[in-house]
């Protein structure tokens, strides 16, 4: 394989076949490994590959590594003397790039990851010497049969990523939770960048399986009918619609992309996609599913008129939305609290991007200028049901020094009972001060 094929089909690889990786091969990659460029030519690298089924368990269990660990004939655990650490990073990191190259170039599939997990208890078990970094797991084997027809992830364009003599390019100047300091073009930017990490069409909406229960439940009379779907996002809610005749509406052709990879892997057929500039034909019902609070108050309000020019007359508008209750408000401002208020330095950030409950009576205010009438206004879980989801996120954030959130075996305490029992309490049944609304409008 040439160069510029194998960089450009490398990809990361989280799916093996079952089948074992040779040391002879493993040997080569460490040996691609060290040609690599080094501080004063020291090549403080080193790398430990393990196989024994058995040690990759405790570094699940006991490290809190990502449980992709599990899957993955050998890990390679790379590591460099870290008296330097800046230049640690940087050599170990040239050292990784050359090894994902040359197993690109043998066939094999490889994922380099740093949600690695606790980094003091991985050097304990493996006997890596006080002052080594660990730099990132790679893991190697051969890659599963899915990978033939994925395309590799988003790429952006060089002259978006490269100016001359002065840094002169379009960027994003913050990550704020609070949606209305974002731009439309920051929020299509984050959904082809942040979210595409791995493949198109892959879920990654948090939700409980009681909110999922809840939209399941509230879309189920759109049975038979004309629906747009305004900002599929990901596709996660669309496994939740009755069989109708669903149209998504996507603010850039690669989200469309997404969807559509999305609607196929869910096997929902006949999906129409429009784009939301572009929007033609009358619809007997919109949809709105858990995005209200992720858009910018002017996209916000211009979907709303959007959904209403497009609607038949006597047509609904269907939104869910997370609002804000006392405990919602608690837990945003926990979140910014601990975390700063940027959503990549939380799990959070890939799956919600800019997310701010927006008030159930501004949400009905909004939708009255627009010029619908409001039909019903229901609250549900006062304790918000995604809370168990945080709560799992949170304890493997904590149990891996912080490297990983997601891919964990579930954690059970008494804390997480507790809590489940309390969510699982409330139920589906509307309640006063909930942290989810359900709002059905109509159009006169
Ligand atoms: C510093 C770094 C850390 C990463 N950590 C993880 C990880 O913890 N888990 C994972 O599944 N992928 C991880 N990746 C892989 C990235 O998600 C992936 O490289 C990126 O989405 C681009 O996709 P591609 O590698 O398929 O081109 C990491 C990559 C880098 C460079």
């Amino acid at each position: 394989m040439d160069l510029k094929t194998a960089i450009t089909t490398r990809r990361s690889v989280r799916r093996f076949k079952d089948k074992p990786v040779s040391m002879d091969l493993i040997r080569k990659l460490v040996e691609s490994a060290t040609y690599a460029p080094t501080n004063c030519n020291q090549q403080l690298w080193k790398f430990v590959a393990v196989t024994d089924p058995g040690l990759k368990e405790r570094l699940v269990k006991e490290a809190f590594s990502s449980t992709i660990v599990r899957r993955a004939p050998v890990v390679l655990v790379a590591c460099y003397d870290g008296w330097s650490y800046k230049e640690a990073i940087q050599g170990a990191s040239f050292a990784a790039q050359n090894l994902l190259l040359e197993a690109t170039a043998l066939g094999l599939g490889v994922l380099s990851m740093n949600s690695f997990g606790n980094e003091e208890v991985i050097k304990r078990m493996l006997d890596i010497p006080d002052g080594y970094v660990i730099n990132c797991f790679i893991l190697v084997g051969y890659p599963d049969e899915v990978y033939k027809t994925t395309p590799v992830v988003s790429r952006r364009p060089v002259d978006e990523v490269l100016s001359i003599n002065k840094f002169g390019m379009r960027h994003a100047t913050h990550r704020s939770y609070d949606s209305r300091r974002w731009t439309v073009p920051d929020l299509v930017d984050f959904q082809r960048y942040y979210c595409r990490k791995t493949f198109l069409g892959k879920r990654m909406d948090v939700m409980d399986d009681l909110e999922r229960e809840l939209v399941k439940r509230v879309l189920q009379d759109l049975q038979g009918k004309a629906v747009l779907d305004l900002f599929s996002y990901d596709g996660a809610y669309l496994d939740l619609f009755p069989k109708a005749e669903l149209t998504s509406v996507n603010l850039d052709p690669e989200t469309e992309r997404y969807v559509a990879a999305a609607a196929k892997d869910a096997s929902i057929k006949g999906i129409e996609f429009e784009q939301y500039d572009g929007i033609a034909g009358s619809y007997d019902a919109a949809t709105m599913m858990l995005k209200a609070e992720r858009l910018p108050p002017e996209l916000r309000k211009g979907s709303f008129s959007l959904a209403h020019e497009h609607l038949k007359q006597g047509g609904t508008f269907v939104i869910v939305s997370r609002v804000p209750n006392l405990f919602f408000t608690l837990f945003y401002r926990l979140i910014i609290g601990m975390f700063g208020d940027d959503v990549r330095r939380t799990g959070i950030y890939a799956f919600w991007g800019p997310y701010r409950p927006v008030r159930a009576a501004m949400l009905r205010r909004e939708l009255r200028s627009a010029g619908f009438i409001i039909q019903s206004s229901r609250k549900h879980f006062i304790i918000p049901a995604f809370f168990n989801q945080a709560l799992q996120m949170f304890i493997q954030f904590r149990k891996s020094g912080g490297s990983s959130y997601l891919h964990r075996d579930k954690h059970v305490n008494i804390l997480t009972r507790i809590l489940e029992g309390i969510i699982g309490l409330q139920g589906l049944r509307a309640l006063p001060f909930g942290s989810v609304v359900v709002l059905r409008a109509r159009k006169p």
